[in-house]
């Protein structure tokens, strides 16, 4: 079930998305350097999700992600812009040449230099590359059946602090997963992001 009520954290952080300008709006990085299609393509479309993922940069202030759905690269390249992020490693099933041309167009060298880039050819493989993987935070935006988000979190949630999910709310398997688990914070259906803190 798709949940349709706005959670407690929309009247958190959209006021405060309202009163203070975004450090440097990495959207409008993107925007202004390549094309609106590539930002369209990312999580930090749309409404204030850039402000949300600010929010848990400044809590967790991890050092090494994971991504698990590289796409066009928008939010590897949203990650790699934080000072105390070091290193991405993102993982997508297919192998594109835009995630390539957005960081090498709107990335300094030492921010693309943090992005690792992986292409596996099925779960299992992806399994054991993420097995082998040191990361402290994992943003889960790769398959969005309830399955997929079920293995990739399990393939996650005894490495890291924290484990963010795109697509709550908006998308019928990783809503029906995320409902399930109970150390879920700031589910938000209007930011369309969910986050599993690891007690
Ligand atoms: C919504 S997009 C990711 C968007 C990206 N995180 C961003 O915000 O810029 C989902 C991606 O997951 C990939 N994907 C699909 N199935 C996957 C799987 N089983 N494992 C990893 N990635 C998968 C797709 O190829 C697609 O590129």
């Amino acid at each position: 079930m798709i949940k349709t009520e706005v959670g407690p954290d929309y009247f958190y952080y959209v006021p405060r998305f309202l009163r203070y300008k975004a450090r440097a709006s990495f959207a409008g990085r993107i925007v202004g350097t390549l094309n609106r299609e590539y930002l369209e393509k990312c999580c930090l479309m749309p409404r204030y999700p850039e402000t949300y993922l600010e929010a848990v940069m400044d809590r967790f202030r991890p050092k090494k992600i994971l991504e698990i759905g590289t796409y066009w690269g928008g939010s590897a390249a949203f990650f790699s812009s934080r000072k105390h992020v070091k290193q991405i490693h993102t993982i997508d099933v297919i192998e594109r040449e835009e995630p390539h041309n957005l960081w090498n167009a709107v990335l300094e060298p030492e921010e693309r230099g943090k992005i690792i880039d992986h292409w596996v050819i099925d779960d299992k493989t992806k399994k054991e590359l993420i097995g082998a993987l040191d990361f402290d935070f994992c943003f889960i935006d790769g398959l969005h059946t309830y399955e997929g988000v079920k293995f990739d979190f399990e393939c996650v949630k005894d490495k890291c602090d924290a484990v963010l999910f795109h697509d709550f709310g908006t998308n019928e398997g990783v809503t029906d997963f995320i409902n399930e688990q109970d150390n879920i914070e700031w589910q938000s259906i209007e930011l369309s992001f969910a986050l599993w803190v690891n007690k």
